[in-house]
């Protein structure tokens, strides 16, 4: 069994993306025989163009998944452009992928919409993504429901191109994390970093703390009863409880827990949880050798399985 998921390199780190993306991720690490995560960095162009933002987005996201934990013992961590392998194969399976293929893409109609260039770049987005999953061989790719049709996309190339060369490349099957909470922003919508509502997770104490005591309230008295169905200080706190920490906290609020406290309350939480790790990022910031190796030694051990299977795809193609 081998586990296979892409990161975007997406910004600063915030609760939505630490509870939707990150934790599910570090949840698979070390349960598959082997897992590969990596930086979406080829992707990221799609997208961003400016240089200083792109480095500066590549090394944040690797500092945060090794300052929540990501052991790259127990998985491969590589930036997608440090293995040409992946534009290699892209361009071979673009040349089996039927137009119309890539011309249903919600996706790219949304990017669009959002006003992202419609470069050959973002429309082939997803023969990228699908080459970056066959050249592992990969069984299971978690990934979030928005990704599901990109996964299908995939999953129609692989066998394409089976039908085509021969049985070559492994048919994998999306993981869809359903399951997965959808945290809400300081205001109530979706967090997410265009909403400006998030709750970052590292950089200034004073940061996260503005945040949290800024999340929106109704305006019930002090000790009136507190509805937490649709209190947001107690469906982002419930994230960070298990069931009878959440019963405990829920009676304290229809007992008229103040708002105010209840912000308190959330914040030594969230400082008791994330505290280990910011201080861990802190660490790794001081120390880009190790990082660095770190991308190093992941992008050798990937190579290894892509040239194997590039060898296959060559000869099934008659590259070779
Ligand atoms: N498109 C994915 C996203 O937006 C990132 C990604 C790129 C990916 N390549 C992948 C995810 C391969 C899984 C497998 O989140």
């Amino acid at each position: 069994m081998r586990v296979l998921s892409g990161i975007q390199p997406s910004g600063h780190l915030h609760l939505g993306n630490y509870f939707g993306s990150m934790k599910p991720n570090l949840e698979y690490v070390g349960q598959a025989e082997s897992s590969f995560y990596f930086v979406a960095d080829l992707h990221a162009l799609t997208s961003i163009q400016d240089p200083e933002e792109l480095r500066r987005l590549r090394r944040d996201v690797v500092l945060d998944y090794l300052a929540c934990g990501f052991d790259p013992e127990k998985a491969v961590l590589y930036f997608q452009s440090d293995v040409p392998f992946h534009t290699e194969l892209s361009w071979i399976l673009s040349t089996v992928t039927p137009v119309g293929l890539l011309e249903r893409a919600v996706s790219y109609k949304e990017k669009v919409e959002k006003g992202i260039p419609a470069s050959a770049g973002l429309f082939s987005y997803p023969v990228l993504m699908a080459a970056d999953i066959l050249l592992y061989g990969a069984n299971l790719v978690p990934v979030g429901r928005d990704q599901k049709q990109h996964l299908e996309m995939t999953r129609d190339i692989a066998i394409k191109f089976n039908h085509v060369y021969g049985e070559t490349l492994v048919v994998p099957e999306p993981l869809i994390r359903d399951e997965v909470a959808v945290v809400p922003g300081t205001d109530g919508q979706k967090m997410s970093k265009s909403y400006g509502n998030t709750i970052p997770l590292f950089g200034p104490d004073a940061d996260c703390k503005k945040a949290i005591m800024g999340i929106v309230t109704d305006s019930k008295g002090m000790n009136d009863p507190k509805d937490p169905d649709t209190c947001l200080i107690y469906q982002i706190h419930k994230l960070f409880l298990n069931d009878r920490e959440r019963k405990a906290l829920t009676e304290e609020y229809v007992n008229g827990l103040p708002y105010g406290e209840a912000k308190k309350r959330l914040l030594q939480t969230f400082m008791d949880h994330f505290s280990p790790m910011r201080k861990r990022r802190m660490d790794f910031e001081k120390d880009p050798y190790t990082v660095e190796k770190t991308m190093a030694d992941g992008a050798r051990k990937a190579t290894v399985v892509a040239v194997e299977t590039m060898e296959r795809v060559r000869k099934a193609t008659g590259l070779r």
